[in-house]
């Protein structure tokens, strides 16, 4: 016999229906370590309208916890507020089985279902516009390239409740539903984390977003991401909003992370008295050799500091294969305000530390100096220099920070 699961009541009208990943660990190259939950909600008016699905391997136990409520037949409408998988994956198979009479994505949606599954026949609502499903308002608001282009947000205003799918959400597997359950300091965590690797390069639209939704002035209960714990009540949201507002300003701080990795423990040695010259100049220096740290676990240090230092030993006439990794990754991210420097160990030819530069200056980074390029082992004199880099580091993150 299958398993069971049940639905949870979020409010007058609103079931959460979704389904807890407890085992994921890589989510698209972004390490998940504490799980996720892909949320699906059913509202429950004179008919059902199921908000999103869930990943794909996860459809019975959307189904099932659908089924808790009244038969999945009964849905009558859906309403897909983002075509990246981790919401669709299940869509084409609960049509086929529920069969509602309209599916609804924005417009863009509407072409990304096509992209994805091949479908057609999904209307597509605008922005700004409502309709009564059911004997319930719904009303959309578009929210392109937070994080697709595609990207919408559902509001509910006879429960005060907005679905804001990816939107002020977290990767977070727990029993609890509701953030005032959950511990703040791992909020805290994965939230930033969340931000940090899949919203920082849309920090300037979400920016326009927040302002355009104080605008509104919506008042607001509930605010129900498609993933991890759902934000109940106005003090609730406000907490998070304002952690938005933060890692959108990217404001310099004077925590500098400083990232490396090391064949025969050279550049580690250069990163360690990095560390010392940060620190004696007042910084809060963050080592993190990149062999033992994910990529996203470094960006998600990166929101919040106020520089960045990455060193790399050269290697075949380039840099080293894992700082390659995180810089190509990180100069999608678009990292606001940073400054930093280039270090790294060589042997004969030297380009590590200037292939470093070369991404640093791609990404907008202000480099205090040329890379700092040091000849096989460091002796005292050498680890001066790198002690002198931090410093110099330490001081412009100062005046940058408005600490001078
Ligand atoms: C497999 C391998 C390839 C290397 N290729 C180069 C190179 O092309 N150019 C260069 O300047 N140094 C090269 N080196 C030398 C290293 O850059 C040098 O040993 C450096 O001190 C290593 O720093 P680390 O201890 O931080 O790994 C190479 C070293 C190894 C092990
Ligand atoms: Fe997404
Ligand atoms: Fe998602």
């Amino acid at each position: 016999m299958a398993e069971k699961f049940e639905a949870v009541r979020v409010s007058e009208h609103v079931h959460w229906v979704g389904a807890i990943d407890w085992d994921i660990r890589d989510f698209h190259g972004y390490s998940t370590m504490r799980g996720s939950t892909y949320n699906a909600y059913l509202v429950e008016g004179e008919d059902y309208v199921l908000i999103d699905t869930v990943k794909a391997p996860f459809r019975e136990e959307l189904m099932s916890r659908i089924a808790s409520v009244t038969d999945p037949g009964d849905i009558r409408y859906i309403i897909s507020n983002h075509s990246e998988m981790d919401h669709s994956g299940s869509l084409p198979r609960v049509i086929a089985d529920v069969q509602p009479e309209k599916v609804y994505a924005s417009p863009l949606g509407v072409k990304d279902l096509e992209g994805h599954y091949h479908m057609d026949g999904v209307d597509e609502v605008k922005d700004g516009q409502s309709l009564n499903l059911g004997g319930l308002e719904f009303s959309f608001i578009e929210t392109r390239m937070i994080h697709w282009p595609d990207s919408m947000m559902t509001y509910l205003p006879a429960d005060r409740l907005l679905f804001s799918q990816d939107g002020f959400g977290m990767h977070l597997a727990t029993e609890e539903r509701f953030s005032d359950e959950v511990d703040r300091a791992v909020m805290v965590e994965e939230g930033t984390k969340y931000f940090a690797n899949i919203l920082t390069p849309y920090a300037p639209v979400i920016q326009k977003l927040l302002a355009r939704v104080e605008e509104m002035a919506l008042p607001l209960d509930l605010v129900c991401p498609d993933h991890g714990p759902i934000w109940r009540g106005p003090d609730e949201f406000a907490w998070i909003v304002g952690k938005y507002h933060e890692w959108c300003a990217q404001e310099p701080t004077m925590k500098a992370v400083v990232t490396y990795d090391t064949m025969w423990g050279s550049t580690e040695r250069m990163a360690r008295a990095i560390e010392e010259g940060l620190r004696e100049s007042g910084a809060s220096p963050v080592v993190l050799r990149l062999r033992a740290t994910h990529r996203s676990d470094v960006v998600m240090e990166v929101l919040g500091a106020g520089a960045l230092l990455v060193g790399s030993p050269t290697i075949n006439n380039t840099l080293f294969p894992t700082v390659a990794d995180l810089l190509t990754y990180m100069k999608g991210l678009k990292f606001r305000n940073l400054v930093g420097a280039a270090f790294g160990s060589f042997g004969w030819s030297g380009e590590g530390a200037r292939e470093v530069a070369g991404y640093l200056e791609q990404m907008k980074i202000e480099q205090v100096d040329e890379p700092l390029n040091l000849k096989f082992v460091p002796d005292d004199e050498m680890l001066e220099q790198c002690r002198a880099l931090g410093r110099k580091v330490a001081s412009r993150l100062k005046e940058v920070a408005g600490r001078e």
